[in-house]
């Protein structure tokens, strides 16, 4: 059994669809593995207040589905101070926490960093281990963050429905998706949903590029007679121009291009705002969730600290058979002979990934049954 006898999981910072499955896998897992499981509502206020209650497989069972995060979150400003952090680790050994899983994004894994630093705790300072969820997918070191894929597909989703009342009427909307300083939500979405114009923070543009960009945009979309068509542009919450700032200054444009007595765009706003926040998580969402709160748990008791679990695509292949494309990182050059050879081997049940599937799911098998 590990050292570590009783653990404490807590959400914090925006909430993430899936939050609730790594909730779940943690608990059942370290249940699996003899540990006690205190959940610890509403994220670092409700460590500093005492929010405690203790989370059995009955409790958790079906949370999975669920959206948002049944432990509760909040952006807990005092837990930025040293004496914040102080009360909070007597708050855990009171308890005989010794191991903490950090379930948020950016501010809530530094949070954890500071919490566990043992030149500021000394040995009060618990063991973390940080699981990345945002739905703005802006942590590094992890290829995905869970909630991204739901809050991809809830925008996908709206922009499938706000396009065909575009369509129906020949208008321009603009739709704002949520991502804060990144814009990963909007790329992706605007990918998945066709759209006519991407706008991102990461470019950079100054608001009188991003207004031309647009007036481009929408004047490319009319036929060589002149007629209006459809134009759905995304634009992340975090590109400088306020979105109804560049709906009014995109009239304008539109008005001096075509003149004002002549010109028949009719442009919309639809602002997506906590939409993308919310909602059933999809089954990425509660799978990423599961595995990441199932190695979290492990990791913690093989006596792991300050870390993060992150994603990653498994890029052990072998140099000679395989490079990174140059043009995104995630995806790999593989020769074909290769490939089929190696699906061979795992349809075989012979290749790494195969053995590693069928000794994962023998781990997992006490675990299904609590
Ligand atoms: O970080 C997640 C996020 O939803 C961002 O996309 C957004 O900018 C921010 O949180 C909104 O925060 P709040 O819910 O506190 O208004």
């Amino acid at each position: 059994m590990s050292c570590v006898k009783t653990i404490g999981i807590l959400t914090s910072g925006g909430d993430a669809p899936g939050m609730n499955a790594a909730v779940r896998a943690a608990t059942m897992v370290a249940i699996s593995q003899g540990m006690k499981v205190v959940g610890i509502s509403r994220g670092y206020r409700g460590l500093l207040e005492g929010q405690f209650t203790e989370l059995t497989g009955a409790n958790v069972h079906t949370i999975f589905r669920d959206g948002g995060t049944m432990l509760h979150s909040t952006r807990c400003l005092e837990f930025h101070t040293v004496p914040a952090r102080d009360r909070a680790r007597a708050m855990l050994r009171e308890r005989e926490i010794h191991g903490l899983i950090v379930i948020g994004g950016n501010g809530s894994l530094a949070g954890a960093l500071a919490l566990s630093d043992p030149a500021e705790g000394g040995e009060l300072a618990p063991r973390v281990i940080g699981l990345p969820a945002s739905i703005d997918n802006d942590i590094g070191l992890t290829g995905m963050s869970i909630g991204v894929d739901t809050a991809m597909n809830t925008i996908v989703e709206a922009c499938d429905k706000i396009s065909d009342t575009a369509c129906a009427h020949d208008r321009t909307f603009i739709v704002e998706v949520m991502g804060r300083d990144c814009g990963y939500l909007a790329m992706t979405a605007g990918i998945a949903s066709g759209a006519d114009l991407v706008l991102f923070p990461e470019a950079g543009r100054p608001p009188e590029e991003v207004v031309e960009s647009a007036v481009k945009a929408v004047l490319g979309k009319r036929d060589p007679a002149g007629h209006v068509g459809s134009t759905l542009i995304i634009k992340a919450e975090g590109v400088e121009i306020a979105t109804e700032e560049l709906k009014s200054r995109l009239d304008a444009r539109l008005d001096e291009e075509l003149g004002a007595e002549k010109n028949e765009i009719e442009t919309r706003v639809t602002v997506l705002g906590h939409v993308v926040r919310g909602g059933r998580p999809s089954a990425f969402d509660r799978l990423l969730g599961a595995r990441l709160g199932n190695v979290a748990v492990r990791a913690m008791a093989a006596g792991a600290t300050r870390k993060m679990v992150a994603w990653m695509p498994p890029v052990e292949l072998p140099e000679d058979v395989a490079r990174r494309s140059d043009f995104d990182p995630y995806c790999w050059l593989v020769d074909l002979p290769a490939t089929l050879a190696e699906t061979e081997n795992l349809l075989r049940g012979e290749s790494p990934l195969a053995r590693w599937r069928a000794s994962a799911l023998d781990n997992l098998e006490d675990v299904f049954s609590i």
